[in-house]
């Protein structure tokens, strides 16, 4: 069993086709291999729940039983209905509310109120609270975690772009998520020259402009998802961390200019992962350690 599986993964990573990333898991190690979306449509072996790293329709049975080592993502659409819209609005604290009301755009108010309450709705499920009772702070970079110190080791990140928003949830380890929407005016050429540590602008440039729009879309996620596991956020300088982004090659740290203000971790104490999350969206998990286990869902509400 264990073989024929490795031949898949082997059969994946020769395909060209490369841009979504699946954990296979076994026993306790984690295997990671590249399938790209008609992969994960066709092929039953990578749809069925020995290989867990796909978006279901439903909400499964038991999926709020986190253990430690998994780490369970959620997709969610925050153009919502207005009576679903005033549901998770309820949930917000008046802090949240107020944050709510200083977007002047209605949309841009509505989806950070349905961002906001999903997460809530999303939490609660782990807590077995009700998501108004639950209470936030901030980190020093204004990174969200649960108030109670008691709950505290439940970690969580969040990314919006557009109508969508992604959630990371573990029971132990740290985590950072983002998402990218792949936007034809974005001058990614000039921003590599502005993230990219010099490593990677030599790799960068040394690409054809054909490769350089992908792989400028994997650097940034994988190291933005880095600087949120860290909690840091932007105020880490993105030019101190070297991610891989090539199409070939495995996410990866491989050098963070270390400060001990910012972090003493090393790059091998960190795992990265690519998320597929469909058409034109780009998405990368960061986690401070190994997990043993991934699974994605496409959030539903169930109340
Ligand atoms: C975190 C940050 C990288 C997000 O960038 P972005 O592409 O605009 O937004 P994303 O959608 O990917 O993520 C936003 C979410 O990240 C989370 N977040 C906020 N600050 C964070 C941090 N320092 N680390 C990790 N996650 C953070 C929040 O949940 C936020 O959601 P919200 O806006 O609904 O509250 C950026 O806003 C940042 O660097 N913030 C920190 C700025 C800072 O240094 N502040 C210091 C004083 S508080």
């Amino acid at each position: 069993m264990q073989a024929s599986v490795e031949k898949q993964i082997l059969r994946f990573a020769q395909d060209d086709n490369l841009d979504h990333l699946c954990l296979l898991v076994y026993g306790r190690q984690t295997r990671i291999c590249h399938f790209s979306e008609s992969d994960m449509n066709h092929d039953h072996s990578l749809t069925s729940s020995s290989s867990p790293f796909s978006f279901f329709e439903n909400y499964p049975e038991g999926g709020h039983l986190l253990q430690a080592g998994h780490i369970h993502v959620w997709r969610a659409i925050v153009d919502v209905p207005s009576t679903r819209l005033q549901v998770y609005q309820d949930t917000l604290s008046p802090d949240e509310q107020e944050r709510a009301q200083r977007f002047r755009a209605p949309q841009h108010r509505q989806r950070f109120t349905a961002a906001r309450g999903i997460l809530r709705h999303i939490l609660a499920r782990y807590l077995r609270q009700s998501p108004r009772e639950i209470h936030f702070e901030s980190g020093a970079f204004g990174k969200p975690c649960l108030q109670d110190p008691a709950e505290r080791s439940l970690h969580f990140n969040v990314s919006h772009s557009g109508q969508w928003a992604v959630y990371a949830v573990s029971r132990d380890l740290e985590v950072g998520i983002d998402l990218e929407e792949d936007r034809d005016s974005l001058d990614y050429a000039g921003l590599a020259e502005r993230i990219c540590s010099p490593e990677e602008l030599t790799v960068f440039q040394n690409l054809s402009q054909t490769e350089q729009r992908a792989a400028f879309f994997r650097c940034w996620t994988r190291k933005e998802a880095f600087v949120k596991a860290l909690g840091h956020g932007f105020s880490f300088p993105l030019q101190n961390v070297t991610v891989t982004f090539t199409s070939d090659d495995p996410p990866r740290i491989l050098n963070l200019q270390r400060n001990l203000s910012e972090t003493d971790s090393l790059p091998e104490d960190w795992s990265l992962f690519n998320l597929p999350l469909g058409q034109g969206f780009l998405g990368a998990l960061a986690v401070a350690g190994r997990p043993s286990l991934i699974r994605g869902w496409d959030y539903r509400p169930d109340d």
